[in-house]
């Protein structure tokens, strides 16, 4: 018999060392190594698992992929490029409580209303649990199995026996596989389980779910090589505050990347939300100093958001800076490019930024709004309401061109805007939308005196 062998794994990222380390020279994370049994390969279950392939000539290769599941949730199915892909992994992570189980509850009973054999497989609920919940959303439906395990080895032969056209794994975390020593929930147990869970879906075309949790810093708890196993990594955002939620492609070996679906939580469940830019806007004051609105673009969809900046004097030594929504140090450059460019000095003011509703835009594309709405506070002086600002801002106070201008003015349009503001170098045969007021800039000095 072969001796068993263990190695050191990192707890962040999955990195192996052959003896124990104090800091992760992969992830730089410090006392995250624990020891766990190496698996052999080459031991039964595995061997079931290979493909047994042989070369074949790429114009011999029949397509099987083309063919998707549409989910029936508009929203999940454009971030999934436009169905579930046959044979596709995907991983949906997000904080606790923020609607994975739920999303996927209704995902499935969507399709099992189709008349697809579909099973959800849960490791955290019990079955009446499930069953609770499920009533609530309004999700029963006859072909909608549901199975609470944690063994890795009984779910494959359940899922056999069962043969669904799609399964969820709720979560990946609580999987285990009885080959292992180490806890269910360590690096080696869940890279383990997807491993063999994804080669299973795979082998037999059955698309396959996992949902995983996140830990505190924002990633999936687990080994990075998770987000490299599997075709698609959704990520589910939003904050307790707030009821929207997105989802949000983060990979997508079958779509487009960065595309996302916006939700409400409402008590039956989500509820998709198709009309964004007015979700967000809804609340915006009119005519008030500080508050600009802005078309970003989230993958293929233009959003509208409401940028707003709160510009007063300091009352201690060193000023405060505070961005939610945006990023914090593309603030401070804009600070700086508005002092040393426009001669407008923030340095002596607390400058507070906020996303209206809580959303992240992290494009450049925003730039301009930023700058916009901190001039505006910092001069009280409110900007018109049915203007928008668009455009990247260089260190030299020039404002360069964003990407997919037509659609994003096109989306300002249909919700009544009149005028915007854009970068000079846009190309003039994208900008030809009636009743929009176009006005083109080089420099930011020219945007001052075009908006005040
Ligand atoms: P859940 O799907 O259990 O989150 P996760 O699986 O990501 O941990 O979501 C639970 C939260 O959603 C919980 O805080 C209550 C809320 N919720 C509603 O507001 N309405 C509903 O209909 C349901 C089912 C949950
Ligand atoms: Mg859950």
């Amino acid at each position: 018999m072969k001796k068993s062998k263990t190695g050191f794994f990192c707890q962040h990222c999955g990195y192996m060392s052959p003896k124990w380390l104090g800091k992760c020279p992969s992830c730089n994370g410090w006392n995250c190594f624990a020891e766990e049994l190496i698996v052999e390969s080459g031991s039964d279950s595995r061997a079931e698992m290979r493909f047994d392939g042989k070369p074949l000539p790429i114009e011999d290769i029949p397509i099987t992929e083309g063919k998707r599941t549409i989910t029936g949730i508009a929203e999940v199915d454009r971030v999934l490029g436009g169905g579930i892909v046959a044979g596709s992994a995907i991983l949906i992570g997000g904080e606790p409580g923020i609607g994975k189980s739920t999303l996927m509850l209704q995902m499935m009973h969507n399709l099992a209303e189709k008349g697809l054999k579909v099973l959800y497989i849960s490791g955290e609920e019990s079955a009446s649990q499930i069953k609770l919940r499920s009533e609530r959303i309004e999700a029963i439906s006859k072909n909608l199995f549901v199975l609470v395990e944690v063994s890795l080895e009984k779910m494959l032969e359940q899922i056999k026996i069962i043969s669904p056209s799609i399964v969820v794994i709720d979560s990946i975390q609580t999987v285990y596989s009885a080959e292992l020593v180490s806890a269910p929930g360590s690096v080696g147990q869940v890279r383990e389980a997807s491993s063999r869970l994804i080669l299973f879906s795979k082998k037999y075309g059955i698309p396959v779910f996992l949902v995983g949790h996140v830990t505190k810093d924002g990633s999936i708890a687990g080994p990075k090589v998770l987000e490299h196993m599997v075709d698609t990594v959704l990520y589910f955002e939003g904050d307790s505050s707030h009821s929207y939620r997105i989802v949000r492609g983060m990979k997508n070996r079958f779509g487009p990347t960065n595309e996302i679906g916006v939700f409400e939580m409402r008590d039956k469940g989500l509820i998709e939300v198709l009309n964004p830019s007015t979700f967000f806007l809804a609340e915006r004051p009119q005519n008030v100093a500080g508050s600009v609105v802005v078309p970003s673009l989230e993958g293929t969809r233009p959003i509208l958001v409401e940028i707003q900046a709160l510009v007063s004097s300091t009352s201690f030594g060193t000023p405060r800076r505070t961005a939610i929504g945006v990023d914090y140090n593309r603030v401070s450059l804009l600070v700086a490019v508005l002092d040393k460019i426009c001669g407008l000095h923030l340095g002596g003011s607390d400058i507070f930024i906020n996303v209206a509703g809580g959303v992240r835009v992290e494009e450049p594309a925003v730039d301009l709004g930023i700058v916009a709405a901190m001039t505006s506070s910092f001069l009280d002086k409110p900007i018109d309401a049915r203007t928008i600002v668009l455009g990247e801002v260089g260190l030299a106070g020039e404002v360069r061109a964003v990407s997919q201008m037509d659609v994003r003015i096109k989306e300002a349009a249909r919700l009544g805007f009149n005028r915007c503001l854009i970068p000079k170098t846009s190309t003039s045969e994208m900008v030809k939308i009636a009743k929009m007021e176009i006005c083109k800039i080089g420099f930011l000095k020219e945007m001052l005196e075009n908006l005040f």
